[in-house]
C-alpha cells in the first residue's frame, strides 16, 4: 500500500490519488469482477476514486482500497465504484442493423418453427443496465408474435449494478433514452410523467429483473431460469472484461443457449474466441454467434418432438430436422445405474447423460420420485417444459412430501406461463417445509412479476432471514455453486431493487 495518513480535515493532498493506488484498484477490480480499466479509463476512474474517498468519509485513498478488498460483493462502497466504472449508458432500440436482425430475421424464423402454434420464447438480456434493451426486445415480442396470449414469453435480464436495475424496475425514462425509437412506438407503449415518459404496465410486466455478476456467480441456472435461451443480448458489457473473463462468460452462455439459439455481441464487443458449440454467423452486416449441438427437443408446440438443425446458411436460422435425424447425430452417453452417479450428473447439469441414467434406475429398481425428480430437472434443464411438468407433478404424486418435486414443479409452472398454479405449487413446498430457502426466494419473485410489490418484498425477506441463519461457506441444495452468503448478499440487492421502486413508478 502506499500514500501516507493525515488527520487533517484542511489537508486535501491526503485525498490525492497516486498512480500506484489506481493501479492496485485496477487490479483488484480484475480479480475481483472481471472489469479491466483501459489505459483512455483511467482519468475516470481517478476522478471516480477520489469521490468516493470524499463521499464515504476516508482520510485517504489507503483507506478506501484496503476497505475495499475486504469488503463483500453487496457493500455501497464497491457497488459505487462499479457504477461508476462501468457507464450504463443505453438507450432503447440501440444499433439499428441488430435490431432489424432480431425484427426481420430471427424472430420470423422464431414464429414460423411452431407452424404457426403458439409455442414459447426465451430472452436473456445480460448486463441490462437500465432495461432500455430488454424492454425493446419485449415491443419488439409484443409487437410480432401472432396470437400472442397464447405464447409463453420468457424474459430475463440482469445487471451487476443495483442502482440500474432500480431504475430498470421503475421503466421510466427520460427523452434522450428514445433518440432511436420511432414515434409511433414511443406514443403507443409510453406515457408521458413530468418531464419523463413512463413504459405500460403490459411491457414492462413481460420482464423479470434479477442481480447478477456474469463473472463471479454461476449459470447456467434452472432456479433462476437462465437456461435453453434462444436469445441472449450481451451488448457492450464485454468492453470491461480482459480476454480471459471473456472466453469464461462465453463458455458460460454457451451452456445457458438452445441448440440454435442467438447470442448477440455489442458492436464493440466482437471477441476472438473458439467456444465449442458456438458457431459464428453472419446475416449482412450483423455478427452473431449460434448455438450448435441438439440437445433440446423444442416439443412446447409439437405432439412429435422437433430437433434443431446446426447445418444450413450463414444467414439462415436454424431449421428444424426429424427425431431420427437428431439421434443419429447425437451422441449416446455411456449408460450408468447408480443414483450416486445421476447426483453428480444433475450437479454438473450433464442433462442428457442425466437422461439415460435416469431410465437406466427406473429399468433396475421402479418408479422412484427421486429418479423421476433428477430425470425431470434434466428436461426442465434442456427445455423440454412439457415432460418436466409431467413428470414433476408425478414424483409429487409419488412422494407428497418431497418438497423438492413440488418446487420443481412450480417452476416449470412459472415457465409456463401458470403463475397461479405455480404459486400453490411452492406454498405445498412452504407448507413441507416453513424454511425452505429457495421456495421463499422464488414465491417473492413470483408475486413482484404479477405486481404485487408488498407481498413479494415481504417472501424475499424470509428468504433473506433463512439465508442469514445459514453457514456462510455451505452451498444450498440444488443451486449450482451458490453459498448461503451469496444468496444473502443477492437477496438484499433485490429487496433493494424492489423495495426502492415506489408502487407509483411500478404502476
Ligand atoms: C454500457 S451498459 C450496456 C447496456 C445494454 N446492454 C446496452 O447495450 O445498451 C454495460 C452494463 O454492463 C454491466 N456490467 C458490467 N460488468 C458486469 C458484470 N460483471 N456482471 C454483470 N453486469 C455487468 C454494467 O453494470 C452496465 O449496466
Amino acid at each position: 500500500m502506499t500514500g501516507t495518513s493525515c488527520l487533517s480535515d484542511e489537508c486535501s493532498g491526503c485525498r490525492t490519488v497516486t498512480w500506484q493506488q489506481e493501479t492496485e484498484l485496477c487490479d483488484y477490480l480484475r480479480v475481483r469482477t472481471g472489469i479491466v480499466i483501459h489505459e483512455h479509463q483511467r482519468d475516470d476512474l481517478r476522478a471516480t476514486l477520489q469521490s468516493a474517498v470524499t463521499r464515504f468519509g476516508y482520510a485517504q485513498a489507503d483507506d478506501y482500497i484496503q476497505h475495499l478488498h475486504e469488503c463483500s460483493p453487496d457493500n455501497q462502497e464497491l457497488e459505487y465504484l462499479i457504477a461508476n466504472v462501468t457507464v450504463g449508458e443505453s438507450y432503447f432500440f440501440r444499433d439499428k442493423g441488430q435490431m432489424e436482425f432480431l425484427r426481420t430475421g430471427w424472430l420470423p424464423q422464431l414464429v414460423a418453427r411452431g407452424k404457426g402454434l403458439p409455442g414459447s420464447v426465451r430472452v436473456w438480456s445480460a448486463g441490462c443496465s437500465h432495461g432500455q434493451e430488454i424492454y425493446s426486445l419485449a415491443i419488439m415480442l409484443h409487437e410480432g408474435v401472432p396470437a400472442r396470449a397464447q405464447w409463453n414469453l420468457q424474459l430475463h435480464a440482469t445487471d451487476i449494478n443495483a442502482e440500474a436495475l432500480t431504475v430498470a424496475v421503475a421503466a421510466r425514462y427520460s427523452s434522450w433514452s428514445f433518440r432511436s425509437t420511432p414515434e409511433a412506438i414511443c406514443k403507443r407503449y409510453f406515457s408521458p410523467v413530468n418531464n419523463e415518459f413512463q413504459l405500460r404496465e403490459e411491457i414492462s410486466s413481460m420482464v423479470n429483473f434479477s442481480y447478477l455478476n456474469l463473472v463471479e456467480d454461476e449459470f447456467p441456472t434452472i432456479t433462476g431460469g437462465l437456461h435453453s435461451m434462444d436469445l441472449i443480448l450481451c451488448r457492450n458489457v464485454f468492453i470491461y472484461f480482459d480476454a480471459a473473463t471473456v472466453e469464461a462468460v462465453m463458455r458460460k452462455f454457451a451452456r445457458c443457449l438452445a441448440p440454435g439459439g442467438v447470442l448477440m455481441l455489442g458492436g464493440a464487443d466482437m471477441v476472438n474466441v473458439d467456444i465449442e458449440g458456438l458457431e459464428m454467423q453472419r446475416a449482412g452486416g450483423v455478427f452473431y454467434y449460434r448455438r450448435t449441438g441438439l440437445d433440446r427437443v423444442v416439443d412446447l408446440w409439437a405432439p412429435e418432438p422437433v430437433y434443431l438443425d446446426n447445418s444450413g446458411d450463414a444467414d439462415d436460422v436454424p431449421a428444424a430436422v426429424s427425431r431420427e435425424e437428431a439421434l443419429a447425430a447425437d451422441a449416446t452417453p455411456e449408460k450408468t445405474e447408480s443414483i450416486e452417479t445421476l447426483d453428480q450428473l444433475v450437479s454438473q447439469q450433464r442433462w442428457n447423460e442425466v437422461l439415460v441414467a435416469a431410465d437406466a434406475c427406473l429399468d433396475g429398481e421402479g418408479e422412484s420420485a427421486t429418479v423421476l425428480l433428477h430425470k425431470a430437472c434434466a428436461l426442465a434443464g434442456l427445455g423440454r417444459l412439457g415432460e418436466a411438468a409431467q413428470l414433476s407433478q408425478q414424483a409429487a404424486l409419488l412422494d407428497p412430501m418431497d418438497k423438492h418435486a413440488h418446487f420443481l414443479h412450480a417452476l416449470v409452472l412459472i415457465e409456463q406461463g401458470d403463475p397461479d398454479s405455480a404459486e400453490s405449487g411452492m406454498r405445498k413446498a412452504l407448507y413441507i417445509d416453513p424454511r425452505f430457502l429457495e421456495a421463499h426466494h422464488q414465491l417473492g419473485l413470483l408475486q413482484l412479476r404479477q405486481g404485487q410489490r408488498d407481498k413479494g418484498v415481504k417472501s424475499l425477506v424470509n428468504a433473506l432471514e433463512i439465508a442469514e441463519a445459514g453457514d456462510p461457506e455451505c452451498t444450498i441444495h440444488g443451486a449450482a455453486d451458490m453459498t448461503y452468503q451469496r444468496m444473502a448478499e443477492v437477496l438484499r440487492k433485490e429487496i433493494d431493487i424492489y423495495s426502492s421502486t415506489t408502487s407509483e413508478s411500478s404502476a
